[in-house]
């Protein structure tokens, strides 16, 4: 068997942050206990573990508000609550094409049920127009939503942007961070955010199951949420508390993934964000300067490395991209992500629908060798 070279961070981060792991023991074996519950001394070691964890999250996005640094059991329960506790029958809100099922699923559910939905028009490198986000607001627009870069193309669209014609125009811009949290700075107010929606087990190197929300004062007030239950706060009282962060954290937290999320955390601190990026960006270089003396694919989005992530989409058809990810696999050892990524619509914008990509995503643990590896690789099954 060939030794593995794991080229699929867009889908989840391997391997995790030194730490996340003994972390996440840590707290199965010596800790055990629940939180918001108890009054004995390990309980509340729990919980300032939990805080700790809200504050690093808002170090890390430099956001100013620990009690509106949410856990959610993950990104697309963030971007649910965010897109479902926001607009109503009646109102109208704003996408990009590249977004994903997370944010595209919900989005057509409200649809139907009575929302109004326009979409942004993509370019042709795979990305959008601020000028076009302006044309489409209106008077009733609730909500914009937009990824950060797309788990496509790793195309880096224009929020800060974006984020100044919301503001103008008074439309709450929730930012979906999936596939630049720990790869690309986030400041979560010089890009105007009302939301951030962060998964913790891709480029913060935390595990699954966990995600952080962070909500403006002001969005805040206005979402409504879409979970109620015990908080372990006000139990008295039949109605969900009014207080952050205890209005949308119902039910007991996955404390182990909080646990192992704080190991995340820390290490990409130390590490710095643009460190990290930079690394991956020097990894995307050479994987696209490698490429150009190939042929058999197209590269779907921005062939340069520049304004984009480590996510890298090709087509190689005529030959079939399924075909050509199992022999990676099979025959290379490289593991990559075929197909449409839960994004159809980034793949209509991109021309490569039905029929998909082969999608190689680089991360931390990779190294320029395996870069060259992976360029051998699509050189033998091209030239074959
Ligand atoms: N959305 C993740 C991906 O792009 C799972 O693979």
């Amino acid at each position: 068997m060939p030794e593995i070279v794991y080229t699929d961070h867009g889908a989840t981060s391997f391997p995790k942050a030194p730490g996340v792991s003994a972390a996440m023991a840590d707290y199965i074996d010596h800790v055990g206990v629940n939180v918001n519950r108890g009054s004995y001394e390990s309980a509340c070691q729990a919980e300032e573990t939990i805080y700790d964890t809200r504050a690093l999250a808002c170090r890390l996005f430099h956001f100013d508000a620990p009690a509106r640094t949410y856990f959610t059991p993950g990104h697309t329960y963030a971007l649910n609550q965010v897109i479902r506790g926001a607009v109503r029958p009646g109102d109208h809100m704003i996408i990009s094409p590249l977004e994903h099922n997370a944010v595209m699923r919900p989005v057509t559910e409200l649809q139907k049920a009575g929302v109004q939905v326009s979409m942004l028009p993509a370019t042709t490198d795979g990305t959008v127009d601020p000028g076009d986000l302006a044309r489409l607001i209106r008077p009733n627009t609730k909500l914009a939503v937009m990824v950060h870069a797309s788990n496509v193309t790793g195309t880096i669209l224009p929020i800060a942007e974006i984020g100044r014609i919301c503001k103008e125009r008074g439309v709450p811009l929730c930012l979906d961070a999936a596939q630049t949290a720990g790869h690309v700075p986030i400041d979560f107010a010089a890009l105007h955010l009302s939301a951030l929606c962060v998964p913790g087990h891709k480029g913060l190197l935390g595990p699954q199951g966990i995600g952080i929300m962070q909500l403006s004062k002001d969005f805040a007030k206005t979402l409504s949420p879409i979970v109620t239950g015990g908080t372990g706060s006000a139990s008295h009282s039949l109605t969900q508390p009014s207080y952050d962060p205890d209005r949308f954290e119902s039910g007991t937290p996955n404390l182990p993934g909080i646990y192992g999320l704080n190991a995340a955390l820390k290490f990409i601190l130390q590490e710095g964000v643009d460190g990290l990026g930079a690394h991956e960006s020097a990894l995307t270089a050479r994987f696209l300067s490698g490429l150009k003396s190939l042929k058999g694919f197209r590269i779907v989005g921005r062939a340069s490395a520049y304004g984009r992530t480590g996510v890298v989409s090709l087509d190689f058809s005529p030959k079939d991209n399924a075909e050509v990810a199992d022999r990676l696999s099979e025959e290379f050892g490289i593991l990559t992500r075929c197909g449409l990524h839960c994004a159809p619509c980034a793949h209509q914008a991109m021309d490569s629908f039905p029929g998909g990509t082969v999608r190689f995503s680089f991360g931390y643990g990779n190294t320029l060798p395996e870069i060259d590896r992976v360029l051998e690789a699509i050189r033998i099954i091209c030239e074959e």
